[in-house]
């Protein structure tokens, strides 16, 4: 195992009623005027609004909104947020809603400390600026997914080919986020299962590294991926069953959580969310959709190019799926298929061509994948490899 620094310094504040604590937390982190952002509405729609309200009043907090960002947050929702917070004299910044609005929120508050356009701020751009300063950030969940809550990542989606950038700083951990998993009671039945498809790829993708030994890491990642398996079904037959809400919601959270299941492990990859990333810029395709419908191709193309990690997909097979195969190919090829079948479950689409995706926009999505150089830790994914695998999951 490698050397590892581990740190997560968000307050979760977890369970029914957390949010008691919102005016009087938001105070003792110094924040008087708050710009609050949420997405298209369902915060209106299902009482969260007004528990916001209630909690700002009796705290004496001042407060202005940024509504409509929308799922895949746009870097335009960024920059207003950035205009709000700064003509407002705001102090803190509360982020009311799912990956996306969490999201738009972390660069706001990147973006208010720093000078040059928020463009600078995103990994990897030529040019681009380090993040030394962040506005105070806290947020409320209100769907179980991405991870956001706990994580110092964010997702932006800009320009007019939509890429998807990636901004990402310590300091852009939340400062506490409050989980009650009765906010997402409310979600649609096809966002809670992209949300599950996400936490599960998450899990997968801090799974399959070369093997170091990182046995807590692997074995407590086992675990979180068996009850997200258990789990997710209990809420397609009863949307409102809080423990099963409660455990993938804080399956969501613990799944990236100072990336915990990657200490120790070589370095950060996450090919899956390469490819899946391009799906949703050229069709604004749902983000856990995309990884559910490229998974099973992507291990099957990694373990017949790269057979020295089969005893990986095998070992994930028996520990996760209870396979009892001793042959490592024939086990690795079984859990692929229990994993499709609990897609199919979960009522993901089948492969991309139900999902929408037209064949002659392969080629270029593969390009675009490997824009900033190639994806993949198991076995180095160049064009090719990535064209391959939509293929596949055509
Ligand atoms: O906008 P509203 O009206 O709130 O509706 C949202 C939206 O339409 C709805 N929703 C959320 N909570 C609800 C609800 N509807 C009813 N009741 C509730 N309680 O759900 C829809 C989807 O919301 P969104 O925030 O887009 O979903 P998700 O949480 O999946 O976020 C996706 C974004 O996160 C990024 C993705 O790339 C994508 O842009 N990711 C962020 C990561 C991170 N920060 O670490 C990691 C992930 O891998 C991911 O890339
Ligand atoms: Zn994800």
């Amino acid at each position: 195992m490698n050397n590892f620094i581990y740190s997560i310094p968000t307050t979760a504040y977890f369970g029914k009623g957390q949010i008691s604590i919102l005016g009087e937390t938001i105070k003792s982190h110094g924040g008087s005027r708050v710009l609050l952002a949420y997405g298209g509405g369902s915060i209106k729609q299902n009482g969260i609004y007004e528990t916001i309200l209630q909690q700002f009043g009796r705290a004496g907090l001042a407060y202005v909104e940024l509504s409509g960002i929308q799922p895949n947050p746009r870097v335009e929702s960024v920059e207003e947020g950035i205009e709000l917070y700064r003509n407002n004299g705001c102090d803190f910044i509360l982020a009311v809603g799912g990956g996306s609005t969490l999201d738009a929120c972390k660069a706001i508050a990147a973006g208010v400390k720093y000078d040059g356009p928020v463009n600078d701020l995103f990994v990897g751009e030529p040019g681009g600026a380090t993040i030394s300063e962040v506005a105070p950030l806290a947020t409320i969940l209100t769907m179980a997914g991405t991870g956001s809550e706990m994580d110092m990542g964010g997702v932006i989606t800009v320009g007019a080919d939509h890429k998807k950038k990636v901004i990402m700083h310590p300091l852009l951990n939340p400062l506490f986020s409050i989980l009650d998993p009765e906010y997402t009671y409310t979600v649609p039945e096809y966002h809670s299962m992209a949300g599950v498809a996400d936490i599960l790829c998450h899990l997968m993708e801090q799974y399959f590294t070369p093997d170091v030994a990182a046995k807590v890491q692997d074995r407590m990642n086992e675990g979180v991926m068996k009850v997200v398996l258990e789990d997710a079904p209990k809420i397609l037959a009863n949307p409102q069953d809080y423990d099963a809400r409660a455990n993938i919601m804080w399956a969501s959270s613990m799944a990236l959580a100072g990336f915990q299941f990657l200490l120790g492990k070589p370095s950060f990859a996450f090919p899956l969310h390469g490819m899946g990333h391009e799906l949703s810029s050229k069709y604004d395709m749902t983000h856990g959709v995309t990884l559910a419908l490229l998974t099973p191709a992507w291990m099957r193309h990694t373990m017949s190019t790269a057979p020295a990690y089969l005893p990986i997909f095998a070992r994930f097979a028996r520990n996760v799926f209870d396979i009892r195969e001793e042959d490592d190919a024939k086990a690795a090829e079984e859990g692929v298929k229990k994993l499709q079948a609990f897609y199919s479950a979960i009522k993901m689409p089948a492969n991309l061509r139900e999902a929408g995706v037209k064949e002659e926009d392969l080629n270029v999505m593969a390009e675009k994948a490997v824009e900033n150089g190639k994806l993949g830790i198991l076995t180095p994914l160049g064009k090719d490899e990535v064209l391959q695998i939509l293929r596949a999951a055509f």
